[in-house]
C-alpha cells in the first residue's frame, strides 16, 4: 500500500451507537485516504474526487444522526445546535468545492486540515450526545437506538 495512515480509530471516538460509529470510521477512512494521497504527491488529483465523496458520505451520515436526534430527546441536548454544526460543514464543503471548480488552486493539506479538524472536533464534541441515547440500555447499539420503542 505504501500509505501512511494519519488517524487511527480510538475507543474514545466511539459513541456506542453502532451505525454512527461505523459511519465515523468510514469518514476517517476518507480522511486517511486524502492524507495518504497528499503524502504521495497526488494531492491535486485527490482534491478532484474528495469533495464529492465527502459530501455524499456526510449527507448519509447527517441524515442518520438527525433521524436519531429527532426520535429521542436527550435532556440538556439541543438538536438545533447540532443541526447548525452540520449545516456549517455543508456550507464550508460546498464553498471549497465551488472555489475549486472555479479554478482556485486550493492547497490540499489545508483542505485536509479543515476536514480532519472539523470531524474530530464534532465526533469528540457534539456527537457525544449519541452516547446518551444508549444510556440505560445495556448493550445499547444501533438496534436499540433505532428501535420502534423510541
Ligand atoms: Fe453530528
Amino acid at each position: 500500500m505504501g500509505k501512511h495512515k494519519h488517524i487511527d480509530w480510538e475507543e474514545r471516538y466511539a459513541t456506542g451507537v453502532e451505525i454512527v460509529d461505523q459511519q465515523h470510521r468510514g469518514l476517517i477512512d476518507i480522511i486517511n485516504d486524502l492524507y495518504g494521497r497528499i503524502g504521495e504527491g497526488r494531492g491535486d488529483e485527490a482534491l478532484r474526487e474528495i469533495f464529492g465523496a465527502l459530501q455524499r458520505y456526510a449527507e448519509t451520515h447527517f441524515d442518520t444522526e438527525e433521524r436519531l436526534l429527532k426520535r429521542r430527546p436527550v435532556a440538556g441536548c439541543h438538536p438545533a445546535e447540532h443541526l447548525d454544526e452540520h449545516e456549517t460543514y455543508r456550507r464550508r464543503i460546498m464553498d471549497l468545492r465551488t472555489r475549486y471548480a472555479e479554478g482556485e488552486r486550493l492547497v490540499p493539506i489545508q483542505v485536509f486540515s479543515f476536514v480532519e479538524n472539523w470531524w474530530l472536533a464534532h465526533i469528540e464534541g457534539s456527537d457525544r450526545v449519541f452516547e446518551r441515547l444508549t444510556e440505560g440500555r445495556p448493550g445499547g447499539d444501533a438496534g436499540a437506538a433505532e428501535g420502534t420503542d423510541l
